[in-house]
């Protein structure tokens, strides 16, 4: 039986705001292809900060805002990730500490949830190695089956991972953008797609992560947020978050941290695009990168981390490949958490920041080490 939350107030596309039906399965928007973004009324949700004290220590303690009522999750306890300080006023959100070992696993709880719930008898995802993780891993708590694909070059650990949550996996010569395409040409037909902004809750799941970190910061909002972006789902989510926790009363109207997308210099959408003034992402070109969550060529939701970006006054950065290696080894022997290539592109951007005088000492900077760095070698 289909239980959405009484506090859904609809799911709109975030392009031209077409409304679809919440209670099917629902993909892109069905005029212009866009993203749907999930609704809530946030006017009648009664939500305060301070009474979350006793809820479980996962995602789920964010149920208002979250599309499903409980005893329905597909969960296997994932979010409330540390907030590690490192140095003053730098903290590292580790989502390394998540199941599967990334913050992939956010938004598989809640996409998979709902997939579950809506009728999907099987679920596919192309993947650059961590949200394939997640998505087996998930589709097996489920117990729905699953078919990943992923570039050919992605790390080993990756595929076993996968077949040991006994998903079936493809290599695909490519990117992520031929793995997704090969699937939609020769993936199993009953399958409900859950690529990244394919389908609207993911977003949902990572958005949790800005909730967690008003909370962990006792209602502050941090001055500067650093994410390594690939698809985006994680700034967009987090974004979306802030409003809402504007709305819930936890932070003042327009309260926002000034969100830095960073990019690798071998694939950097999103930075050329800001760079240039333009409102949406043009394809990269021969995407190379060893931070291969930041190989995405061609994101779908650009235009979405371009407004994030913009309407945060933040900034987009590309690192390049020595400097995102170097400070993912200096920030783990720093500090002993367990950095991945992308989370060294944060730290990277933030000593260039830092350097160059637009991260001042007196900021309160929040870097996020979005997986384990262990699956890379
Ligand atoms: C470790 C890691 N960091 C960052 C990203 C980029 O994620 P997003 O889609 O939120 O931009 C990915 C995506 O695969 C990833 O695996």
């Amino acid at each position: 039986m289909l239980r959405l939350s009484p506090h859904l107030d609809g799911v709109r596309c975030f392009a031209c705001g077409l409304a679809h039906d919440p209670r099917t399965l629902l993909g892109v928007c069905t005029a212009c292809g866009m993203p749907l973004r999930v609704d809530y009324d946030l006017a009648a949700i009664r939500l305060h900060r301070g009474a979350l004290g006793g809820r479980t220590p996962s995602l789920w303690r964010y149920r208002e805002v979250l599309p499903l009522v409980e005893g329905d999750e597909v969960t296997l306890t994932e979010g409330c990730t540390p907030l590690v300080p490192v140095a003053r006023n730098v903290w590292v959100k580790d989502e390394a500490r998540n199941p599967t070992g990334s913050f992939k696993a956010r938004g598989m709880a809640v996409a998979v949830s709902m997939a579950k719930h809506l009728g999907a008898r099987a679920l596919a995802a192309p993947s650059a190695g961590n949200a394939a993780g997640a998505l087996a891993a998930y589709g097996a708590r489920a117990a729905l089956p699953v078919t990943v694909a992923m570039p050919e070059d992605t790390p080993r650990v990756f595929f076993e991972e996968c077949r040991h949550y006994g998903a079936t996996v493809q290599a695909v010569p490519g990117t992520i953008s031929d793995a997704g395409r090969f699937l939609r040409e020769h993936g199993p037909r009953d399958a409900f797609d859950v690529s990244t902004l394919r389908e609207p809750y993911r977003i949902e799941g990572k958005k949790t992560m800005a909730y967690e970190l008003v909370e962990q910061m006792a209602g502050e909002v941090p001055d500067v947020v650093l994410y390594p972006t690939g698809g985006g789902t994680g700034l967009i989510g987090m974004w979306k978050a802030f409003h809402e926790m504007a709305a819930l009363g936890w932070i003042p109207a327009g309260a926002m941290p000034r969100f830095v997308a960073v990019q690798a210099a071998g694939c950097a959408p999103v930075v050329r695009a800001f760079e240039r003034g333009e409102e949406r992402t043009a394809p990269w070109v021969d995407p190379e990168t060893r931070a291969y969550g930041l190989r995405v060529p061609a994101p779908l939701g650009g235009f979405l981390c371009l407004r994030a970006l913009r309407e945060s006054r933040g900034t987009a950065v590309a690192v390049d490949e020595g400097e995102l290696g170097r400070a993912a080894a200096a920030l783990a022997a720093s500090s002993g958490i367990d950095v991945c290539p992308e989370g060294g592109a944060a730290w990277a951007a933030l000593e260039r920041f830092r350097a160059g005088g637009q991260v001042r000492d007196s900021d309160r900077v929040v870097v996020f080490n979005t997986g384990t760095g262990l699956k890379y070698r």
